[in-house]
């Protein structure tokens, strides 16, 4: 019955414009940099929150999660500064603060530096030494403080 593929089709596509209508007016530029960007931070506070508690024994150790969990993160903070395109800044929708845009230099720096300690978290997960793993983990946590103290609204 050739007939009925249009048709079905045709169905998708109004299931599409329904949902499409659903969410609203299409996001802006802007707003969609903030989706993106709020995106990649939760994957990475999955895995650190899922670090923490192994690295102050709260819960046990596992070396394979913890290397798998650091890697994660490691591949992840790159994909941040394309996070913040010039512009990208919408009151209420955000917590960045606009000197990011005015300070940009000073952004990308902390963003290398947390680049760094992300790779170098990883490498020393994938050993299974917890004493070299909890200064690599908590050089990692203070990158994230230094730069939300000075970038990210409380
Ligand atoms: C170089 C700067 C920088 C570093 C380093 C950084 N952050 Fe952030 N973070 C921000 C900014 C700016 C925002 C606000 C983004 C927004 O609301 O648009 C943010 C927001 C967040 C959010 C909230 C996302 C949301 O949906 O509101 C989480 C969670 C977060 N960061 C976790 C972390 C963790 C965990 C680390 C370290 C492992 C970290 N960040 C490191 C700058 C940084």
């Amino acid at each position: 019955m050739p007939s009925i593929r249009p048709a079905l089709v045709a169905g998708f596509a109004l299931a599409a414009a329904t949902a499409a209508v659903a969410h609203g007016a299409p996001k802006s530029k802007a707003e969609q940099a903030i989706d993106y960007r709020h995106s990649v931070y939760h994957v990475i506070a999955w895995n650190v929150h899922l670090m923490q508690p192994q690295v102050e024994g709260k819960a046990p150790y596992d070396k394979d999660a913890f290397a798998t969990q650091a890697a994660h993160v490691a591949a992840l903070v790159p994909m941040l500064p394309e996070g913040f395109p010039e512009g990208s800044f919408v009151k209420g929708k955000t917590e960045a603060k606009p000197a990011i845009w005015e300070k940009r230099a000073e952004f990308d720096e902390l963003m290398k530096r947390f680049a760094a300690k992300s790779s170098a978290l990883a490498d020393v997960a994938k050993g299974g030494d917890l004493a070299k793993i909890k200064p690599a983990f908590n050089d990692l946590t203070q990158a994230c403080k230094a730069c939300h103290d000075k970038f990210k609204e409380d």
